[in-house]
């Protein structure tokens, strides 16, 4: 169990790409960590680096989003080791690209258990230890970001169910906002165009890795939201590449 004003934070999707990237800037900041992901050989190298890199504690569970039981394990093992939360980010997604008329109803299926179930419910879950959080750090209050799409603020041909999916994202994290600031819990997504990591490196040959958000934009992104006070409300942030339009991934 940590301290009243400890900073403690659970990280989804925790071992690569922006995920990676922002659980390494919250162990920076002697954050105490949940991290989760599939991998668990993985995992255990990250949470290696992470402690190394500063973070105050870490607990890692190696967990499908996709599954009811694997979201309900790493919301455990967080309230048991931590039992209060300040940050809950939710990045763990999958990309999904295709035409809508060719969509499949598995992966439609896959995309949304990931993409906005597996949110809804560790937010619900999270919930009383956020209130927590916000309680024993007014000024502070307590933070979800999550991260959605630039595709889920304006459609594109061929990502028709993972803007759904980003979209509803966006559109979750209003009401939670709507329901829960006035507790001090105030949330956030983050709508970027393509982003270099693995999940992007399927477009290479249409869009150059440095034609691409870096992963250091996102988190600096994350960072300044964190930076708030539990007085401020920013709904959604669209950050979109230089060189394009502002309406394209
Ligand atoms: N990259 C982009 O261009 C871009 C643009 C806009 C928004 N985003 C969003 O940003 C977030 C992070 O994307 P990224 O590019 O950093 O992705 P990434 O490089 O593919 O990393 C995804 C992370 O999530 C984990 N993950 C994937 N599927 C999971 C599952 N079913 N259960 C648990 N963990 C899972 C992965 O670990 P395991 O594989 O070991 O599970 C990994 O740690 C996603 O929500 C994505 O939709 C990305």
């Amino acid at each position: 169990m940590t301290g009243d004003n400890a900073k403690v934070a659970l990280v989804s999707g925790a071992t690569r790409g922006i995920g990676l990237g922002i659980a390494e800037m919250l162990a920076r900041q002697r954050y105490a960590l949940t991290i989760t992901a599939r991998d668990a050989a993985r995992l255990d190298t990250v949470a290696a680096d992470l402690r190394a890199a500063g973070a105050a504690d870490i607990v890692s569970v190696a967990a499908d989003m996709a599954a009811t039981e694997g979201v309900e394990r790493v919301l455990a093992q967080h309230a048991d080791r931590f039992g209060a939360m300040s940050a809950l980010i939710l990045n763990a997604g999958v990309g999904t690209a295709g035409a809508l008329a060719e969509s499949s109803m598995r992966r439609f299926d896959k995309t949304l258990a990931v993409n906005l179930r597996a949110p809804l419910r560790l937010i619900q879950g999270a919930l009383p230890m956020l209130r927590a959080g916000a309680a024993a750090a007014p000024a502070r209050g307590a933070k979800v970001i999550a991260l959605s799409s630039i595709t889920g603020v304006y459609a594109e041909a061929g990502l028709s169910v993972y803007g759904a999916a980003k979209a509803a994202l966006i559109s979750l994290i209003a009401t939670l906002n709507a329901e829960e600031s006035a507790n001090g819990v105030t949330a956030t997504t983050i709508a970027p165009g393509y982003v270099d990591t693995e999940m992007s490196a399927w477009i290479h040959d249409r869009i150059p890795p440095e034609r691409m958000l870096a992963v250091d934009d996102v988190v600096g992104m994350v960072d300044a939201l964190l930076r708030l006070s539990s007085r401020a409300v920013v709904p959604n942030i669209v950050m979109s590449r230089a060189g394009t339009d502002g309406y394209r991934a």
